[in-house]
């Protein structure tokens, strides 16, 4: 049993998505409500949290090497634990490979970890808690959020599809909603409280209030909802092309806060490989709803996310894919070399396509997405664009994003950080606008 000096400070380092950035902040309003003071640094920390990724193999040996190292330091009356998907993924298991760490917090478990830090402190024995499903509200009004001016909301957690590749129904449970009254009134103290933007998270937001058909409220009507608060910008994360309707179409075309930016993850160009990824949709389906949502929303920009090497992918496959990517024009794309994971239906699959072709493949892609980016930006050359401004990049300069996603810098007061503004696009370097800011009376009084 180790031996405990009470705690008096704490270090959190999150990976992977904003479901975990979220989650971290909300553990971290829990532990400064705790009494306990935030530290920068592993040195200073007295507990110890790594709210942790298993999404890609990369992700977690990431993780895993940094908790070795912490295993053969100096790290004895520290408290250690191991939150967020890979405490899912690996369970008490990883006691095993770690014997230093004390804790294990499943990611439906967020608020016990007061119970769980008691627990430790005073029996000094390892804890693991796993639930499978996401059962009790969090409390999401203490967490303790990064930023001021942008909040993340959660609307759902879990995901029910089952894509063959994906970790995330294993480490995030099945779909629950958050109660619509919830998230509107959470939604309304960020606007008293000064914020202008809000990002509505869950893995698959479209499938929100379809576990709750009793509320009567899905995606679009909590839109609504939510575009009555006052919040200047809605932006939501993720979606999935399958629950992407009309009704959602229609609401990014009328409802004032809500961004034209739509995540559209298309994942692979070929329905073969589509149907063994069971992304339960053709190109065919998805392209008749990609053409409805340009047609609702002229000007949308789209976003998505690519893997490319999935088993037995062959080289017309990829080729397909480069095409029909190249066809969408998507101004932000994630694009991944296929990672297998453990527990996954793909594991049965074998790993056939080399590391070597899987990087070739990602190059490719990426160079279509550099050059669609910048013809993209290049047609933006002379276009006054509304921006959030953020705060402030290296050189100074105020940096922000459009409604469309896309990041811009110009030069302008400190009083701008957290307003919008108007700004002339100039030039872009990379995926940066760069641009002259647009003076008006707003600004004029800011400034
Ligand atoms: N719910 C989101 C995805 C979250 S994971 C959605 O469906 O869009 C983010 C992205 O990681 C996925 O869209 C997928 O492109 C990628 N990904 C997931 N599992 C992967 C794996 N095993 N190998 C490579 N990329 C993967
Ligand atoms: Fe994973 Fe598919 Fe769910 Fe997205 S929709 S989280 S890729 S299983
Ligand atoms: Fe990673 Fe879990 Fe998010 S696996 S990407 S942290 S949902």
């Amino acid at each position: 049993m180790k031996e405990r000096k009470d705690p008096k400070t704490f270090f959190v380092r999150t990976y992977g998505c904003q479901m975990n950035e979220l989650d971290s902040e909300i553990m971290i309003g829990e532990l400064v409500r705790r009494g306990l003071s935030r530290v920068y640094t592993e040195e200073e920390g007295d507990i110890l949290i790594y709210n942790t990724c298993s999404i890609r193999d990369l992700a977690e040996r990431k993780v895993m090497g940094k908790l070795g190292i912490l295993g053969r330091s100096k790290t004895r009356d520290k408290i250690i634990g191991v939150t967020g998907c890979m405490a899912m993924a690996k369970k008490e298991s990883l006691f095993k490979k770690l014997p230093h760490l004390d804790f294990i917090l499943g990611t439906n478990n967020i608020s016990n970890l007061g119970a769980v830090l008691d627990e430790v402190i005073h029996t000094g024995k390892q804890t693991a808690i796993t639930d499978k499903k996401f059962e009790e509200d969090l409390d999401y009004l203490s967490a303790k959020r990064e930023s001021n001016i942008s909040a993340h909301v959660s609307i759902i957690r879990g995901c029910d599809k089952y894509c063959t590749y994906c970790v995330v129904p294993y480490t995030r449970g099945r779909e629950v909603s958050r109660p619509y009254q919830a998230i509107v009134d959470e939604v309304k103290g960020l606007v008293d409280q000064g914020y202008k933007e809000v990002t509505l998270l869950g893995q698959n937001v479209n499938s929100y209030g379809k576990d709750q058909k009793e509320w009567g409220v899905l995606f679009h009507d909590l839109l609504e909802k939510i575009d009555t608060t006052g919040i200047e910008r809605v932006r939501f994360l993720t979606s999935h092309p399958v629950d992407i309707t009309k009704n959602l179409m229609e609401a990014v075309r009328d409802l004032r806060s809500l961004c034209e930016f739509v995540h559209f993850p298309m994942q692979a160009g070929s329905n073969r490989i589509l149907r063994k990824m069971h992304r339960i949709y053709t190109l065919e389906e998805y392209f008749e709803k990609v053409a409805m949502l340009k047609e609702i929303v002229p000007g949308v920009a789209l976003g998505t996310d690519m893997i490319v090497g999935f088993p037995t992918e062959s080289d017309e496959e990829f080729e397909q894919t480069y095409s029909n990517m190249e066809k969408v024009n998507y101004s932000t794309a994630f694009l991944y070399t296929y990672s297998p994971r453990k527990g996954t239906p793909a594991m049965r699959f074998k790993d056939d396509i080399s590391e070597e072709v899987k990087k070739q493949r990602l190059n490719r892609l990426a160079d279509l997405h550099k050059r669609q980016a910048a013809e993209q930006m290049t047609g933006l050359i002379g276009n006054k664009l509304e921006v959030l401004f953020e705060g402030r990049n290296s050189r100074g300069q105020l940096k922000g994003r459009t409604r469309c996603w896309r990041k811009v810098i110009c030069d302008g007061p400190e009083s701008l950080i957290g307003e919008l503004g108007e700004v002339e696009i100039v030039s872009f370097h990379h995926e940066t606008m760069i641009g002259n800011l647009v003076p008006s009376e707003a600004i004029l009084a800011l400034s």
